[in-house]
């Protein structure tokens, strides 16, 4: 433990040498505070008025020293005063930091760069926005463009462009969700929650000449209870694809090709005839179950996803009827195309084997984190 010598000499090296010891002690006993009984030695030790180091020196460095000397030696003893000062005061404010010699409070206004960092834990994508986004990069790479609408849509592209006339029953297929107090508008103007992805063929077509080729995401609403495979609030990816001599063989191609992607090379694609107002022909197309491999069965029991069929129904597709190019001012006698639109959710439950659709949109996490 340091003890404050006598001085032999005066000189400036001399007191250099002494003032040198003094701080390497003060910063030595700094660092060794550790609690509060510690500070408080501490404190007494350098500051106390009855013997502190502070009173030792001005007693056996000051007082003693010749006149000659008493300007330097008291410059110095200032100095220390000051120093031991701050140092105590700071031991004071909280701890002392113990490598640093720095206080608590000041240390944390430092940024540490060898501190671990804080790890924020990254959201992960919804399963069925991933599998959107898989389904829209297989079509990207085919050298589709992403196309997007609105989902509060109005009569005329919900249903009207699309070939649904005023009143038709084909409407009714649709389960509406209409906005209410529409009555006094135009019926075409009025606002409902899109049913499909498909009026977004129209928003580009209008604002696009051909050839086009897009594929088009988003949120639909039906008038459906909630119950295992039915939610009002559902997504799709539909595709349009019109340029000259477009076949029915193109969108065979396409959809085939598509379907390989996104299931597996393996799996087969199967057309079935249907009716959509906005294609014609229509059709309906079916995948050989990749659950099953297209047998019906699971080893001893019953496929369920295909209900033992062995095929599970994907998406509607069709030529476009020439009517919808009315509509948009395309020429039905140059153009042709063919469109889709699949159920991006049903395509999910599928790919991850989920029971029941509920479980995509009630939020939990136990069951999202499945996915990250
Ligand atoms: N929009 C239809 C529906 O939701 C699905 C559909 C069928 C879209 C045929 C298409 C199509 O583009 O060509 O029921």
């Amino acid at each position: 433990m340091y003890t404050v010598p006598k001085l032999k000499s005066y000189t400036a090296a001399a007191l250099d040498k002494a003032v040198e010891k003094l701080r390497a002690a003060l910063s030595e006993e700094a660092k060794a505070v550790e609690s509060e009984a510690d500070r408080k030695v501490f404190r007494d030790r350098w500051m106390a008025r009855k013997n502190g180091v502070l009173t030792q020196i001005n007693d056996l460095w000051l007082k003693p020293s010749p006149k000659e000397a008493k300007r330097e030696v008291g410059r110095r003893v200032n100095e220390i005063r000051t120093l031991v000062e701050d140092v105590v005061s700071k031991a004071e404010n909280f701890q002392l930091h113990l490598s640093t010699g720095r206080s608590i409070k000041e240390s944390a206004d430092r940024l540490d760069i060898t501190l671990p960092g804080i790890r924020r834990p990254l959201g992960a994508e919804h399963p069925v926005i991933k599998t959107m986004h898989e389904i829209v990069s297989v079509f990207r790479n085919l050298g589709y463009s992403v196309q997007e609408g609105p989902v509060i849509e109005t009569d005329y592209y919900n249903f009207e462009a699309l070939n649904f006339p005023p009143n038709h029953p084909a409407r009714d297929s649709q389960d509406t969700l209409f906005i209410a107090g529409q009555e006094s508008k135009p019926q075409r103007e009025r606002l409902l929650l899109r049913t499909h992805t498909s009026p977004v063929q129209i928003r580009t077509m209008q604002k696009m000449k051909p050839p086009v080729r897009i594929v088009i995401p988003g949120k639909v609403h039906r008038n459906d209870p909630p119950d295992a495979s039915h939610s009002p609030m559902f997504h799709q990816v539909e595709g349009l694809a019109v340029d000259t001599n477009i076949t029915f063989c193109d969108l065979k191609g396409t959809l085939d090709h598509a379907m390989k992607s996104l299931f597996g090379s393996s799996v087969k694609t199967s057309f079935r005839p249907s009716f959509f107002p906005f294609t014609e022909p229509s059709a309906e197309m079916m995948v050989s179950c990749f659950i099953c491999g297209g047998s019906g069965k699971r080893g001893t029991e019953l496929c369920r996803p295909c209900k033992q069929t062995g095929w599970i129904e994907i998406l509607g597709c069709g030529m476009v009827d020439p009517n919808v190019y009315g509509f948009v001012d395309y020429d039905p006698r140059k153009v042709s195309g063919f469109a889709f639109g699949m159920g991006a959710d049903r395509i999910a439950i599928l790919k991850y084997g989920v029971d029941d659709i509920q479980f995509f949109f009630n939020g939990d996490v136990r069951f999202l984190e499945q996915f990250a």
